[in-house]
């Protein structure tokens, strides 16, 4: 079957990394394509497994892939055509595998995307699907569809899809307390990959929010010791909310990251979604902080440790790092943060 993982934009290699090392030596898995925002690849498993993954936002199976897509209506036509004679047998299969019950008058709605120029609108796009499965004896809801179909057309591709995750898919049962700069646990999850996890990490995350960082951490393996710590209260109230009584040993504290109560050489990895600006006004109250907090950073970590931050702030950022001669930037990926570009770094010691 064939299948396709939604991404945020940025995070393409590390998803498939991800799919790789968890499926990739089962010999049920062949990746075929990465697209902007899009990892498409064929799995023999069971779908539900393929839920637990932890960059996705959504899971697709992917009914028709169609190649050559032109800007003329006819592309939109031979799209729908595709559809006249499909046998929808191994879908229902699929889609009763993660508790999706397949009838025979399906309630469905169509999601319709469109990029590129062409000579018919988005809603036309829609529009043909719809009527193409209204003719196969589906039925049109404008309440809640028991089957999600979407239909896209991106450069020259066009895929008629049927949505397998729910909507909470990114979402992690153990957000309970939000703060409002919150990162999504699938950037959270993909910065900790970043940093290579290791069973003996000492892990700081020193301006842990709600403690995503720390808990996506938690989640993927072993560790020695989580360190997480905030200058805000209920920053912190959230964290050990979230954090309940799971995942131990860890410890967390009300502190200024400019000023950490650690010793010197002592922790191997810090992961930090550094503030945008948005709550600290103005750019030199930003840069020092930035500066302050990247010297503690250093000073605390091992000769070997690693950081992997993530910031909106480049030009601060790549300022404040280059005083620091003896830190290496070893890779920067731009990511989607809100709506907003953004840069995770990964820096060592030179
Ligand atoms: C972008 S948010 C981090 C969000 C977090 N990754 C999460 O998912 O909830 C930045 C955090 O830095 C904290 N912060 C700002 N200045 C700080 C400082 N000087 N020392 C420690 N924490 C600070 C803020 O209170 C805020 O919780």
């Amino acid at each position: 079957m064939l299948y396709s993982i939604i991404v945020s934009a940025g995070l393409e290699n590390i998803a498939r990394e991800e799919l790789s090392e968890r499926f990739g030596n089962t010999e049920h898995l062949k990746i075929l394509e990465r697209k902007p925002q899009r990892l498409i690849f064929q799995y023999t498993g069971n779908p539900r497994e393929l839920l637990s993954l932890r960059t996705a936002e959504h899971l697709f199976l992917v009914l028709k892939q169609m190649p050559k897509m032109t800007r003329s209506r006819s592309s939109l036509a031979s799209l729908s055509g595709s559809l006249k004679r499909f046998n929808f047998k191994e879908m229902s299969e699929c889609c009763r595998q993660v508790g999706i019950n397949i009838r025979k008058r399906m309630p469905f709605r169509v999601t319709s995307r469109l990029s590129g120029k062409r000579n018919f609108r988005r809603i036309d796009l829609q529009r043909v699907i719809e009527q193409a499965l209204l003719a196969r004896g589906w039925y049109l809801t404008a309440g809640r569809a028991a089957l999600e179909v979407w239909t896209e057309i991106h450069g020259d591709d066009g895929y008629i899809s049927v949505k397998l995750s729910r909507n909470d898919m990114a979402q992690r049962p153990y957000k309970q307390a939000h703060i409002p700069a919150s990162l999504k646990p699938t950037v959270a999850y993909s910065m900790v990959r970043l940093s290579r996890p290791h069973p003996t990490d000492v892990f700081l995350d020193a301006m842990c929010g709600a403690g995503t960082i720390l808990l996506e951490r938690a989640l993927m393996g072993r560790y020695d010791y989580l360190i997480g710590g905030d200058v805000s209260v209920d920053a912190l109230d959230a964290t050990v909310m979230n954090f309940g009584r799971k995942h131990q040993p860890r410890q967390f504290f009300q502190w200024d990251a400019r000023k950490l109560p650690l010793q010197r050489d002592t922790v191997d990895k810090v992961v930090c979604n550094l503030p945008f600006g948005e709550t600290i006004g103005n750019l030199p109250q930003l840069t020092n902080l930035y500066r302050h907090c990247l010297k503690e950073y250093a000073r605390v970590l091992k000769p070997r440790g690693k950081m992997v931050l993530l910031t909106s702030q480049r030009t601060t950022l790549n300022d404040e790092l280059e005083r620091l001669h003896f830190l290496d930037v070893r890779q920067r990926l731009t990511v989607d943060v809100r709506g907003k570009k953004a840069w995770i770094y990964v820096v060592r010691f030179a």
